[in-house]
C-alpha cells in the first residue's frame, strides 16, 4: 500500500525542484556579461536542483518514509539557499546595482515567493501538519490567484509591443487575476463566518473558470513562440513553466473539490486544442 506521506512528497519534490531548476536558468538568462560570479551561482543552483530532482524521480512509492523525510530536510535547505539568492538579487536590482539587467523585480519577487512556498509544504510535510481544508482553500487561492496575476504581468511584458491583440489580452488576463485576488482576500478577511461549504464551493468554482482559460492562453502563447509565430523575449521554457504553474493550480483546485463535496470534478477532454 502506498504511503501517502511518500507520495504526496515525491509529487511536491518533482514538480517544484523541476520548476527551482528552471528559476535558476531563467535569472541566469536575465544578468550581463560581466556579472560572472552571479551567473556561477545560477549554474550551480541548477545543478542542485537538477540532481533533487533526479534523486526524487529514482524514489518509488515503496520508498522508507524515514528516508524521504531525511530527503525532505535536504531539499528544504536547498530551498532556503535559493531563496536567499533570490533576496539578495532583488535587493541587488532596488538598490540599481545592476543597471541593464533583464530581470523584473516583481519576477524576482515572484520566484522567491514560490521558493518559499516550496519550503512551506516541505516543513508540513515532515510535520505531519497539514491545515484544516478551509483555511487550506483560502490560503492557497491567495497565494496561486497572486503568482497567476503575476505571470499575466509577465506575458504582457515581455511580449513584443507591436503584438497589441496579445499583449491586450494578458493585460486583461492580469485585471481578472487582480480582482479574483481581492476577492479571495475579502474571503479571507472575513473569516471564519466566510468558511461556509457554499462560499468556498463558488469561491473555488470561479476561480476554476478563470484559472482554465489562463491556462489555454499560456498554451496558445507557448505554442505560437515554439513555432516563432510570434514576437516576444520570451523564452519558449518560460511560456511552458507558466503554462505548467496554471496545471498545477487546476489540480490543487480540483483536489480541494473532491475534498469539500466529494464530488470528483469533470475534466475536460484534451481534444479541445
Ligand atoms: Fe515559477
Ligand atoms: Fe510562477
Amino acid at each position: 500500500m502506498p504511503d501517502e506521506f511518500v507520495a504526496r512528497s515525491l509529487e511536491e519534490v518533482r514538480f517544484w525542484s523541476r520548476i527551482m531548476k528552471e528559476h535558476s536558468l531563467f535569472l541566469k538568462l536575465g544578468f550581463r556579461c560581466e556579472d560572472t560570479q552571479l551567473i556561477n551561482e545560477a549554474n550551480q543552483f541548477y545543478a542542485i536542483f537538477e540532481t533533487i530532482e533526479n534523486r526524487a524521480h529514482a524514489f518509488t512509492l515503496g520508498t522508507d518514509p524515514n528516508t524521504i523525510k531525511r530527503f525532505n530536510e535536504e531539499v528544504h535547505i536547498a530551498v532556503s539557499h535559493i531563496w536567499v539568492f533570490k533576496r539578495k538579487l532583488l535587493g541587488l536590482i532596488l538598490t540599481c546595482q545592476l543597471p541593464g539587467a533583464n530581470n523584473f523585480p516583481l519576477l524576482v519577487d515572484h520566484v522567491s515567493r514560490e521558493a518559499n512556498y516550496f519550503r512551506n509544504r516541505l516543513s508540513e510535510l515532515n510535520l505531519g501538519k497539514l491545515e484544516p481544508l478551509p483555511d487550506a482553500i483560502i490560503d492557497e487561492n491567495v497565494f496561486f490567484l497572486r503568482i497567476m496575476a503575476d505571470h499575466a504581468k509577465f506575458i504582457s511584458h515581455l511580449l513584443d509591443p507591436s503584438e497589441r491583440k496579445l499583449v491586450e489580452q494578458a493585460n486583461s488576463f492580469s485585471h481578472d487575476f487582480d480582482q479574483l485576488l481581492f476577492q479571495a482576500k475579502d474571503l479571507e478577511s472575513m473569516r471564519p463566518q466566510s468558511q461556509t461549504l457554499p462560499l468556498l464551493d463558488q469561491f473555488l468554482d470561479q476561480n476554476r473558470v478563470s484559472v482554465k482559460s489562463l491556462r489555454d492562453f499560456k498554451k496558445t502563447a507557448r505554442d505560437l513562440i515554439q513555432a516563432c509565430r510570434i514576437k516576444s523575449i520570451i523564452h519558449p521554457l518560460l511560456a511552458d513553466h507558466v503554462f505548467r504553474e496554471a496545471e498545477h493550480f487546476l489540480a490543487i483546485i480540483d483536489m480541494f473539490e473532491y475534498s469539500l463535496t466529494g464530488n470528483a470534478p469533470v475534466r475536460e477532454s484534451n481534444t479541445i486544442e
